[in-house]
């Protein structure tokens, strides 16, 4: 038989070995996504436009009105992009690999700030591309910005970001963002933005785009969509945006492979992004969800929490317990019926545990009893 394209074995699997869905009276804190439905307007609209026959192929980059609607919704963000250099993808992970296809080249470095959702590394990979992790700085999860300078090589060709971050919870100052760009100025990068969680932040100041800053517009990607803000995970809805000459490139690679998402769910993701009430609700309740989890980790002996800032994740550091994250996840899972992500799943995650608070409040109170239990029983 013939050989495999070897780049598949660079890819890992990331979390999955710790996502399966375990028996049922254990306590997840594993999933990444809202535990809400998707707003019924939402569902409305895209059963609406089946109604109308909207099952027919169209305008490969996302209809002009979505288009239109994700550039309006990007200038609350202060990025201001032309209708036509939008182009809908089906998830955000899918405009990540468009945005890095389009700009990162067999041997290219992409520089990642560590630990890092792993699907970047996958992605970057999968192209030919060399995954460079940055550690943040351990005390808040922020980037460590002198040694993002000083990994930066000849063969640096972007930086990739995502504020507010998965798995640890920071959301970036506006000043870390802009000496972020002021380096892709200085060294000529581009900037790979994944702005999922924009509008899921907790503290002061929000979420900054590098397009802010002189310089960023014209070499940032940016990079989002409906899975997280929305409650909208399985509808695989994304977009990206960014100057008119990557964004030509993106178009290729679209009408190369997806040519378009599903026609009749466009309409729906526009509703979407006219909504206020029920994304307040999510917010309000993911808000509250935080501090109830930030207070209630941070009470377990041996463990020590940054306060998460933003999306709806926090990075515990359990390396006070004795355990590496590994035996901790693995026991948790098995003596404690907790369901967690080990860190070291992510390149410079040894010693953390991820926690996703997109859970119950009962549950959060329930699922830290049962770890405070198991912890003082071994000590
Ligand atoms: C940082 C980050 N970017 C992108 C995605 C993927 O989003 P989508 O489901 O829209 O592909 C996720 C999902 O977990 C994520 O955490």
């Amino acid at each position: 038989m013939p050989e495999l394209n070897p780049k598949l074995d660079l890819v890992g699997s990331g979390f999955a070995a710790f996502l399966a869905p375990p028996s049922p009276e254990v306590v997840r804190f594993t999933v990444g996504q809202p535990d809400f439905d998707t707003p019924a307007p939402v569902v409305d609209a895209a059963k609406a436009a089946l109604d109308r026959g909207e099952t027919t192929y169209t305008r490969p980059q996302g209809s002009e009105s979505l288009c239109r609607a994700v550039a309006d919704h990007l200038k609350k963000f202060s990025i201001n992009t032309d209708a036509n250099d939008v182009v809908i993808t089906p998830g955000c992970k899918q405009a990540l690999l468009y945005g890095i296809m389009a700009t990162v080249s067999e041997g290219d470095e992409v520089l990642l700030l560590s630990p890092a959702w792993p699907s970047y590394d996958g992605i970057i990979r999968l192209v030919g591309g060399v995954p460079i992790h940055v550690p943040v700085k351990r005390e808040d999860y922020h980037p460590d910005l002198n040694a993002l300078q000083a990994h930066i090589t000849p063969k640096t060709k972007a930086i990739l970001i995502n504020s507010p971050n998965n798995p640890t919870g920071a959301v970036y100052t506006r000043e870390e963002t802009e000496a972020i760009v002021k380096m892709a100025v200085e060294h000529d990068l581009w900037i790979l933005d994944d702005m999922i969680y924009s509008t899921l932040v907790w503290s002061e100041g929000g979420y900054t785009s590098p397009c802010e800053f002189d310089g960023g517009p014209e070499r940032t990607i940016t990079i989002g969509g409906w899975s997280k803000g929305w409650a909208m995970t399985g509808w695989r809805l994304g977009w990206i945006t960014a100057s008119p000459k990557i964004i030509d490139g993106v178009k290729k690679i679209n009408v190369s492979s997806a040519t378009h998402v599903a026609t009749f769910l466009m309409p729906a993701a526009e509703v979407a992004l006219g909504l206020t009430e029920e994304i307040d609700i999510m917010n309000d309740s993911f808000r509250a969800r935080r501090t109830v989890a930030h207070e209630a980790f941070s009470s377990l002996p041996g463990i020590v929490v940054p306060k998460p800032e933003g999306a709806f994740y926090i990075l515990c550091d359990i390396t006070g317990t004795g355990m590496d994250d590994m035996e901790f996840a693995t026991r948790a899972l098995e003596e404690a019926k907790v369901q967690v992500i080990p860190g070291s799943l992510m390149q410079d995650g040894e010693g953390l545990i991820r926690v996703s608070y997109a859970t119950s409040i009962e549950n959060i109170h329930e699922g830290v009893k049962r770890l405070k239990n198991w912890l003082e029983s071994r000590a």
